[in-house]
């Protein structure tokens, strides 16, 4: 992230609008279950309004050094920061009820490496689990802030036209101030429920 951006991400006003205006939107309804994985929690503003809503969190941050200084803020307690790639998950198929990404799509150099951040969410979903996130919209003013930094926002038809040709159900996708995401992986019993919903 260039300096300015940084500072922002790492300022207790946008902990403050992320934490009261986007995360509690964002899960509204949403089953988080036990095992929560969080995709490039950079400060962290996120990772602490998460942590006491699951009962074991996991945060992949791609930059070694925002991975230490985040472990450093959250020492103990149920939170597990991992250094890597989202677009490789060092993780088993099937390792979480849910899985988070907050603003971080954007900082995703090109299309096929977001792409394949979807695909790992999937695998790494529990059948059931719920892939959950927000990110910047494209504009004018977040381009010039984004100077000298990878600016990559996704367009929502995109996404939503990948999360369903991945094979994720019940997506939803609303545009606003910001762009906000919900997913389910399929669980084996959906067809069995649908048919039944069907013949009502
Ligand atoms: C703008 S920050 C967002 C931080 C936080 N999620 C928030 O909403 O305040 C984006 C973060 O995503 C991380 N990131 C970018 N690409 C990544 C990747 N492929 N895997 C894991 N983290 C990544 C960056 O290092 C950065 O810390």
């Amino acid at each position: 992230m260039n300096p300015d951006h940084e500072k922002l991400c790492s300022s207790p006003d946008w902990a403050a609008y992320l934490q009261s205006e986007i995360l509690p939107a964002v899960t509204a309804g949403i089953r988080l279950g036990q095992d929560m994985l969080e995709i490039g929690p950079g400060p962290g503003a996120a990772t602490t309004w998460l942590s006491p809503h699951v009962a074991s969190l996991t945060a992949l941050e791609a930059d070694p050094a925002a991975a230490t200084r985040l472990a450093a803020l959250c020492p103990d307690g149920n939170v597990t920061i991992d250094t890597g790639d989202a677009t490789q998950m060092p993780y088993d198929d099937g390792s979480f009820d849910s899985v988070g990404s907050f603003t971080m799509l954007h900082h995703v150099p090109t299309a096929a490496a977001q792409h394949r951040i979807l695909t790992e969410a999937l695998r790494v979903l529990r059948p059931g689990g719920t892939l959950l996130g927000s990110d910047s919209l494209a504009s004018n003013d977040l381009h010039h802030f984004h100077a000298g930094d990878t600016y990559n926002p996704v367009e929502p038809a995109t996404l939503l036209v990948w999360l369903r040709t991945l094979g994720f159900s019940s997506v939803t996708i609303t545009v606003d101030e910001v762009l906000t995401f919900t997913a389910r992986k399929p669980s084996p019993g959906d067809d069995a429920a649908d048919a039944c919903e069907s013949q009502r």
